[in-house]
C-alpha cells in the first residue's frame, strides 16, 4: 500500500480549487498504480482542520529539535503525516504573488527540517491555483524550498480557474499534465536519486563540506555543532559523499540491510 498525504494550504476546504487538483492528480495516480498492481491510500488535510500558529523566533527547534508551539497547535498531527507517507502532495493557493500565509507559516515551522533532512527521498508533487498569474513561479519556489529539507519534488504545476469564477480550469486540459505527474511519483518512489535536483546535491556538499572540516555549520544563527553533528552521525550522512549515496543508505537502513 503507497500512502499519499496532501496537504492542502486554503481555508476553503472542500470548496477550494487546490483540493479538485488534489483530489483529481490523487485520482488519476490511483489508477495509474492500479495499472500497475499497486494500491494506493489517500488523505488529505486543509488549512481550515487545522491551528498552525507563527513561528516565535526562539531557535528551539533548531537547538534542541523541539518547537514549544507543538504542545499547543496541531502541528505534530501534520508533522507525523508528513513523515508517515511515501508519496507528498503539497498545494497552496496564491495570494498577492505568493503562496498563501498558512503555507509560510507551514514552511517556517518545518524550517529546521531543512537541516536534519526530514523529507528526503520522498517523492512530491507542488501545486497551486490562481485565478490568473503566478502559478507556475509560486510552485517552483515552494518545491526550491522545500528540497531543502530532502524533498524529491518530481511535479510542480498550476492551474488557473478564472477571475472569481470557482473551478473554471477543464479537467481534460489538465489530464495529460496529471498522468505524467502519476508516472513520475511512482517511478521516483521506486528510484529517487534519478529525480534528484541541483540544489539538494549542492546542498548536501556544502554541508558535508563543513562537517568534514569540523567547521561550524551554522554558527551564525547559534545552532550549535555538535547537535547537529549528532543528527548528521546518526542519519549516515558523515559517511555518504554525496546526496545520491544518502539515499541509497537511508532506504537500505530502512529495508533493514
Ligand atoms: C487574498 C487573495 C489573494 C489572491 N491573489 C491572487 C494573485 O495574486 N494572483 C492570482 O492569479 N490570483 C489570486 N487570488 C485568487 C486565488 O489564487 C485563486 O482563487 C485560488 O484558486 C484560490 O485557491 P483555493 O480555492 O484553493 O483557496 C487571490 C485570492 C485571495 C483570496
Amino acid at each position: 500500500m503507497i500512502k499519499v498525504f496532501s496537504f492542502i494550504a486554503s481555508m476553503a476546504g472542500e470548496k477550494s480549487g487546490t483540493v479538485r487538483y488534489s483530489d483529481d492528480l490523487a485520482a488519476v495516480l490511483r489508477k495509474t498504480a492500479e495499472a500497475a498492481g499497486e494500491e494506493i491510500s489517500y488523505e488529505r488535510m486543509t488549512g481550515n482542520q487545522l491551528r498552525v500558529d507563527y513561528c516565535l523566533s526562539c531557535l528551539n527547534c533548531f537547538k534542541k529539535g523541539i518547537c514549544p508551539l507543538d504542545s499547543r497547535d496541531d502541528m505534530p498531527i501534520l508533522k507525523k503525516k508528513l513523515l508517515e507517507s511515501d508519496i507528498l502532495f503539497i498545494g497552496s493557493p496564491v495570494y498577492m504573488g505568493e503562496m498563501s500565509g498558512l503555507m509560510k507559516s507551514v514552511l517556517d515551522r518545518l524550517s529546521y527540517w531543512a537541516h536534519r533532512y526530514e523529507l528526503a527521498g520522498k517523492p512530491a508533487a507542488i501545486f497551486t491555483t490562481t485565478d490568473a498569474s503566478f502559478g507556475q513561479e509560486v510552485a517552483d519556489r515552494l518545491a526550491d524550498r522545500l528540497e531543502f529539507s530532502g524533498l524529491v519534488p518530481v511535479h510542480m504545476g498550476h492551474a488557473k480557474r478564472g477571475m472569481g469564477l470557482p473551478n473554471l480550469y477543464l479537467a481534460s486540459d489538465m489530464q495529460p499534465i496529471y498522468e505524467e505527474a502519476a508516472q513520475k511519483l511512482l517511478q521516483a518512489l521506486a528510484s529517487p536519486t534519478d529525480f534528484l535536483g541541483e540544489s539538494a546535491e549542492l546542498k548536501f556538499k556544502g554541508r558535508k563540506r563543513l562537517a568534514d572540516r569540523g567547521l561550524k555549520l551554522s554558527g551564525l544563527t547559534g545552532i550549535p555543532t555538535w547537535e547537529e553533528y549528532l543528527v548528521l552521525e546518526r542519519r549516515g550522512i558523515l559517511q555518504a559523499e554525496t546526496y545520491a549515496d544518502y539515499l541509497r543508505d537511508a532506504s537500505r537502513g530502512k529495508r533493514g540491510e
